[in-house]
């Protein structure tokens, strides 16, 4: 922070500060910018538009808003872009570039003259990036997100993505659906602009985001086509400018019980399993840590509130009708740390004083004394295979495998995956256990290819859940018995590498163990599968390969984080 606002009293960087003034009032008037303009404090504005982000679509028009209540309030608006992670079209998965955006976005923050910043984003991994960044660079930050997509329909059924495009799809797999009807499906899954509508990881995200007070309360749930959504846009350009005043940075904000407070409302929202990794993520960036215990303790200690998919059967759109994330609050509040700092300048209790949770209208936030389902949504495994962890979201699962011991069916990558999973003569049952490797952050950048396919001969028989563990993640939009995050990881010598067809192992999510039953000896006498690196040569790759961290720490790259 400089201590005069706008671009009168920027710091030079050519020596002569005089020449640099003058330079910058030049090129600056080259855009229309008179003497003015350029006293007044300066508002950044992040755009993460991008043809290959179709969630972001609509992002133009929440511009316009945001720099509408900038203007009001005295600041002037600049908006400059970041990459745009988009979570389909972006090969191999986003979360491989998820640390290359926050530092791209970290070092724009530090290094443009900028007052205080209005962070825009909503596909899954724009948001953690933008929120590492704005840790780790520490200027004056909020939060807006384009918002969730409404829902479409076919034949009378309301869908959504993606939990929805998965149920519809594993049913075309299964023959319950021909090649027509999946066909029109394609057409409604995805039916306006916005975020996946599901609680999915950008709803996630976008729920934490708020516990954590770095956003507007509804911030979180109104629709990416709601007049609500412009207003919100208003309001946080004219948030942006007040805090230029009052300034508070992201990491006076953020403490241990802001994390607490995030914690709890992942759990009662049934979130996304990545939600653990970027709030770690996120946490460590302030020196913060963390742990999965963190997680299985908070998880414990919450009953599952909201009814969205996949843990439940609404959509964001019907939570935003309920009250959003301030009424799941108000619901919480005996859970929650409520002196925790907003960005508003209040504590989170102040933001939250006469927010209500009505249940005479509403079935979506549902109470404390009677909730959707039980504590425990998310849990974290332990074990002979998992030595320093890994996830299962409960909540999502059928609960017919919470305890299931099952032998092994290997596979060595994404690739095997899918050249031997429908192949029927490896004879596998419901019993199996899908164990999939070298999919972890060294290996292949953590993709979400953990909630593996049923073997088609298996779901044309009916079966919709079998146990599946792997190193790499799943869609928040998933659902079933999928182990997730094993650490270490396979091509980091964790246990997965030694596992065999056949081996019996074991899982049991009310003693919180996964275990590989097989004698030390015999381990010992394994040779360990072959590891995988993903882009060990040169740039980027390179750079993340040799640097990033497992799992449980985030899978930040070690030279960012802050312990
Ligand atoms: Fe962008 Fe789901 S693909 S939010
Ligand atoms: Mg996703």
């Amino acid at each position: 922070m400089t201590d005069q606002k706008g671009f009168a009293g920027r710091l030079t960087s050519y020596g002569d500060p005089g020449f640099s003034k003058y330079l910058r009032r030049a090129f600056l008037s080259s855009a229309g910018y008179d003497a003015e303009d350029l006293e007044r404090p300066i508002v950044g504005i992040l755009n993460t538009t991008s043809d290959y982000t179709t969630c972001h679509r609509d992002m133009p028009q929440l511009i316009e808003a945001v720099k509408r209540g900038v203007l009001e309030a005295g600041g002037l608006p600049f908006v400059f872009s970041a990459m745009s992670l988009g979570e389909i079209l972006t090969n191999p998965t986003t979360m491989l570039f998820r640390n290359l955006m926050a530092m791209e976005v970290e070092e724009q923050l530090g290094n443009q003259p900028m007052d205080s910043v209005v962070l825009l984003g909503g596909c899954d991994k724009t948001v953690p990036a933008e929120l590492m960044a704005a840790v780790s660079s520490d200027i004056p930050s909020i939060a807006l997100v384009v918002g969730p997509m409404m829902t479409g329909n076919w034949r009378g059924e309301r869908l959504g993505a993606c939990t929805d495009c998965r149920r519809m799809w594993a049913d075309y797999r299964g023959a319950g659906l021909d090649a027509e009807e999946i066909a029109e499906v394609t057409q409604q899954l995805c039916p306006t602009s916005g975020t996946c509508m599901v609680m999915g990881t950008a709803s996630t995200m976008a729920c934490v985001t708020e516990a954590l007070g770095l956003m507007l309360p509804t911030g979180a749930t109104a629709p990416a086509v709601s007049s609500d959504r412009l207003r919100l846009g208003v309001r946080t350009g004219r948030e942006a400018v007040r805090l230029i005043g009052d300034p508070v940075t992201p990491r006076e904000i953020l403490s241990e019980d802001s994390f607490h407070n995030a914690m709890t409302v992942l759990s009662a929202i049934g979130g996304s399993t990545n939600a653990i990794i970027h709030l770690t993520a996120i946490a460590r960036r302030m020196g913060i840590r963390l742990t999965l215990e963190d997680f299985d303790r908070v998880s414990a200690a919450t009953p599952l509130l909201v009814d969205c998919k996949p843990a439940g059967k609404g959509y964001l759109p019907d939570m935003h009708i309920a009250g959003g994330v301030p009424a799941l609050l108000a619901e919480l509040k005996p859970l929650l740390r409520l002196d925790a700092k907003t960005v508003t300048g209040k504590t989170l209790g102040e933001l939250i004083e006469s927010a209500t949770n009505d249940t005479r209208w509403q079935t979506t936030i549902r109470t404390l004394d009677e909730p959707l389902g039980d504590p425990g949504a998310l849990v974290a495994l332990k074990g002979s295979l998992a030595p320093e962890g890994a996830v299962l979201k409960v909540a999502a699962a059928s609960g017919r495998f919470n305890t299931h011991r099952g032998p092994a069916a290997v596979f060595d990558s994404q690739e095997d995956l899918e050249a031997r999973i429908d192949d029927e003569s490896l004879g596998l049952t419901e019993d199996h256990v899908i164990v999939l490797r070298n999919i972890g952050p060294a290996a292949a950048g953590m993709p979400e290819a953990g909630s593996a396919p049923i073997p088609q001969y298996l779901a044309k028989q009916g079966v919709r859940d079998m146990v599946r563990i792997s190193d790499g993640r799943m869609s928040g939009t998933s659902y079933g018995t999928v182990v997730l995050h094993v650490a270490p990881e396979s091509s980091k010598g964790g246990p997965l590498s030694l596992v065999r067809d056949g081996d019996l192992i074991e899982l049991d999510v009310e003693r919180r163990v996964l275990d590989l039953l097989v004698d030390e000896q015999e381990l010992a006498r394994r040779t360990p599968s072959e590891p995988r690196a993903i882009g060990r040569e040169r740039g980027y790759r390179k750079l993340y390969h040799d640097n990033v961290l497992q799992a449980p720490e985030g899978a930040d790259l070690g030279f960012l984080v802050a312990d």
